[in-house]
């Protein structure tokens, strides 16, 4: 059935305005004053909204076996928390480790999604070791559609990727015209730190930091850059979470390296002192990069509005008390990670838009515009315009409300935002034209997310400096 959104106010990446928009077909075939409305068509009222581009988070996990257990959300879970929270796409970390088979790899995350997801995904596929198969492999995923790749600079002897991987890789990405993201901290240092504060009987939460500190994301950060500089690859960073990196990566931009960065919702609301709290309330906080000290709250506030930062993600990785009891008496086995899908966008509204830190333009570019056209999905995904997905959050803006485990959707016992009040919420929601949330609860139909196969960019010049 047709659907016309009547009166609502539509804000983008550059526009905002008064229109009705029409759908068919799963796409907004008109966009106008007053228009028309032919037999049989759904209308709804926006009157009071602002309507958003469906938003996207660039980086989730959903299956995630790590650290002796998995990540507690399924694909019904995950896209419904998506949804309700304003999120109608996301790309989820493919991530099988050194030991797995990419292939099986790709096929087996696939498979936990397909049919599943009430919302739309996709893939960055992990490259976590690069062996005589690798390139034949990620030519194959390419193919497919999935075109972009994850390393991990971290996560020695499990995820991790050396120095000659991560050259491979970059080389093999550049040819392709397939963007890399990263987790950028130096493995090594962060093995021997986290072994040495051990040794000294240092086991509690509040040495997760110190183990993996600033400097050492600062190193990885510019480890990748220099890599992106000398193979001509294109580069993400994923959740930079301080000030030194910030600049690493800056910097590298200034003079030409391709490189792009996301921040995460943790990092510009939570500080290192929630993970050195006591006993399980600690324990919750344990991710990696980890909470900084909240002087570098301002930097990436900043960073932020002024498009340095370009995307704020989630690292949606929800592990329950249970799971983050493993690791009560030695950090290092602490599963790494907390649950944000459900409320990236409520927060950053709240405390960027609502609190005057950050343009509504600049929000909806950073958490839908800018990774759909990092990660070619633009302007199918990330745009209100005649031939996009009707991809849509109706927002109210007078909404109030408070964060809470026991109303969200995410399949956690915990949250690490609860009590966090919020200033706006996603009214209705749609799904290229299925209304998928109303009143801001689920209405919709599981299974109709569907698996977004993306093109690559154009093929980059290759090494600028012989080796
Ligand atoms: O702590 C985190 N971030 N857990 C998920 C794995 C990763 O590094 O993205
Ligand atoms: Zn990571
Ligand atoms: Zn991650």
């Amino acid at each position: 059935m047709a659907l016309l959104i009547r009166n609502g106010e539509v804000v983008t990446s550059t526009e905002r305005y008064h229109a009705d928009l029409y759908i068919e077909d799963e796409t907004i075939t008109r966009i106008g004053k007053d228009l028309a409305v032919p037999q049989g068509t759904e209308v709804i009222d926006a009157t009071g909204k602002l309507i958003f581009p469906g938003f996207i988070d660039p980086h989730v996990h959903i299956y995630l076996p790590f650290m002796g257990t998995f990540a507690k959300d399924t694909y019904e879970t995950a896209s419904v928390a998506a949804l309700v929270g304003g999120t109608t796409s996301f790309i989820e970390m493919c991530c099988p480790n050194r030991t797995e088979d990419a292939l099986e790899g790709y096929a087996l995350w696939k498979s936990k999604a397909e049919g599943r997801s009430a919302c739309d995904y996709a893939f960055h596929m992990a490259v976590t070791r690069f062996d005589d198969h690798t390139e034949q492999q990620l030519r194959t995923i390419v193919a497919d559609g999935t075109t972009s790749f994850k390393i991990f600079l971290s996560y020695k002897n499990f995820f991790g990727v050396d120095d000659g991987e991560m050259y491979q890789t970059l080389k093999l990405a550049a040819e392709l015209g397939v963007i890399v993201t990263a987790h950028c901290e130096n493995a090594e240092l962060v093995s021997r730190l986290q072994q040495g504060l051990i040794a000294q009987g240092h086991t509690g939460s509040e040495w997760h930091e110190p183990s993996r500190p600033e400097t050492v994301e600062a190193e990885g950060t510019t480890r990748f850059a220099t890599f992106l500089e000398t193979t001509g690859a294109t580069g993400y960073v994923v959740h930079l979470s301080c000030a030194p990196a910030l600049k690493a990566a800056t910097e590298a931009r200034a003079r030409g390296v391709k490189i792009s960065v996301e921040s995460v919702l943790p990092h510009f609301l939570l500080d290192k002192t929630q993970a050195e709290q006591a006993g399980i309330e600690g324990l919750k906080y344990i991710m990696s990069p980890p909470l900084r000290d909240k002087r570098n709250h301002a930097a990436l506030w900043s960073a932020l509005a002024s498009g340095q930062v370009d995307t704020v993600g989630t690292d949606h990785c929800p592990f329950d008390l249970d799971q983050k009891l493993m690791g009560k008496d030695n950090f290092t086995l602490i599963p790494n990670g907390i649950p944000g899908l459900e409320d990236r966008v409520n927060l950053i509204y709240t405390h960027g838009v609502a609190r005057g830190n950050l343009s509504l333009h600049r929000f909806v570019d950073a958490l839908s515009t800018r990774a759909a056209k990092l990660f070619g999905l633009y302007p199918r995904k990330g745009e209100i315009a005649v031939g996009s997905d009707a991809d849509l959050v109706l927002y109210d803006p007078a909404y109030r409300g408070t964060i809470s485990a026991a109303t969200h959707k995410v399949n956690n016992d915990y949250s690490g935002f609860e009590g966090y009040e919020i200033e706006g919420r996603p009214s209705v929601v749609t799904v290229r034209g299925k209304v998928q949330v109303r009143d801001g609860a689920f209405v919709g139909q599981q299974g109709i997310g569907r698996l977004l196969r993306r093109g690559v960019m154009p093929a980059t010049s290759g090494e600028k400096h012989a080796s």
